[in-house]
């Protein structure tokens, strides 16, 4: 066993691929990386060198020496999530379409919708860009998109195994070491995509590495499931049904939709819990939970943008950045986010007097009495897999 012990994440892109390749129809494809090593698609033991980076924690953690199970709605979404455990094996069908040594993930149907009405048209560095230099900007895109989901959720994974031991309650206890497995089965199928069907992967973003260390180092419990069950989660969901949407591919529909899901039952979990937790604080440790979850939304908001792909297309990452905020090139994918976090917070108690005037200059307060993930629609979350669900 090769263990690389490191001081920070990688910052280059892992290829998986040579340089180009020939796609379906003969031709010569685009080369939409440079090999700087392939790897072979399986490994034997010795050939793995896991870059291992180190962090320390002050963990409070605690036993549970009463095991009485309350019948309340977090045993409820425990017992669902044991029976909603699917295999991605055998749940995700992924010969539906080749991988990437064969073709493209994306059909020309996709990418004819990626080059028509583009946002970047007028910003000079794109339309500098030949037609086969744009398709494969969004190629990167979509694979720096995927890599930050991965990312993310072995973030979510070390996560969810820290508050299984921090939860102070049972049934949390319990949640928590379910939602580990899920989390397990998420990083489990974004890699296998990035593998077989993208071919590389990006490195994981500094705004969200910066939140997932700030979550995991932090020693108050609640705290973490704040930023995990609230932030991170709705940040999440907020990005996968993005996704689902934008994608051609069935095989990552299948995917997305089993992942979402799962999460939509974390931030259930989520927002359930932490709205009896929350009322347990004084006034100040309530404001200092409701100053975090404001610090976290600006992060996502301002800190997740794709300037490694910028970067990697030799742009100017600052004037890039700008243009993209400009043009509200994210800007779906920033209303999903407050839809789902600002009503989230507000139920839990942590839209506080003072927090507020920071959300409304942010602009985002208009979603204050959007519906929140508290009340829980049973009958939805219990709703059987769908043999089909790539429409
Ligand atoms: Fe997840
Ligand atoms: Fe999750």
């Amino acid at each position: 066993m090769l263990i690389n012990r490191v001081k920070d994440a990688p910052r280059s892109i892992a290829r998986f691929r040579p340089e180009s390749r020939v796609a379906k129809n003969g031709e010569e494809r685009i080369a939409r990386t440079v090999s700087d090593g392939e790897q072979p698609a399986s490994l034997g033991p010795a050939e793995v060198e896991h870059v291992a980076e180190i962090f320390k924690t002050p963990l409070t953690c605690s036993y549970n020496w009463d095991y009485r199970v309350a019948e309340d709605r977090i045993r409820k979404l425990y017992e669902l999530g044991k029976r909603l455990n699917w295999n991605a094996s055998f749940d995700i069908h992924w010969d539906q379409t080749p991988d990437w040594q064969d073709a493209e993930p994306w059909d020309d149907e996709q990418i004819e919708s990626w080059l028509t009405d583009n946002p970047w048209n007028g910003y000079a560095p794109w339309d500098a860009m030949s037609a086969e230099r744009r398709v494969e900007y969004f190629f990167h895109n979509q694979a720096w998109s995927l890599s930050q989901f991965l990312h993310g959720e072995q973030g979510a994974l070390l996560v969810a195994s820290q508050l299984a031991s921090s939860a102070p309650t049972f049934n949390a206890k319990l949640y928590a070491a379910s939602q580990t497995f899920d989390e397990a089965r998420h990083v489990e199928v974004f890699n296998r995509y990035l593998k077989t069907k993208v071919g590389f992967r990006y490195p994981v973003t500094r705004g969200l590495k910066d939140l997932l260390d700030k979550i995991l180092t932090d020693e108050r419990w609640d705290l973490k499931f704040i930023g995990m069950q609230i932030i991170l989660e709705g940040l999440a969901l907020a990005a996968f049904h993005t996704a689902r949407n934008d994608t051609n591919d069935p095989v990552l529909k299948e995917l997305l939709y089993l992942v979402i899901r799962d999460e939509a039952r974390h931030v259930t979990f989520g927002v359930n819990y932490l709205q009896d937790f929350i009322q347990t604080l004084s006034e100040e440790e309530r404001e200092d939970r409701a100053q975090f979850a404001y610090e976290a939304c600006v992060v996502s908001r301002d800190r997740l943008i794709a300037t490694d792909v910028f970067r990697y297309f030799g742009w100017d990452v600052d004037e890039a950045k700008r243009v993209l905020v400009e043009r509200g090139i994210n800007a779906d994918f920033q209303t999903r986010l407050y839809e789902r976090v600002i009503p989230n917070l507000k139920r839990i108690g942590l839209l506080t007097e003072r927090i507020r005037p920071k959300f409304e200059e942010m602009g985002v307060l208009d979603f204050e009495d959007f519906a929140d993930d508290g009340d829980i629609d049973w009958r939805e979350l219990e709703k059987p897999l769908e043999p089909d669900v790539t429409e």
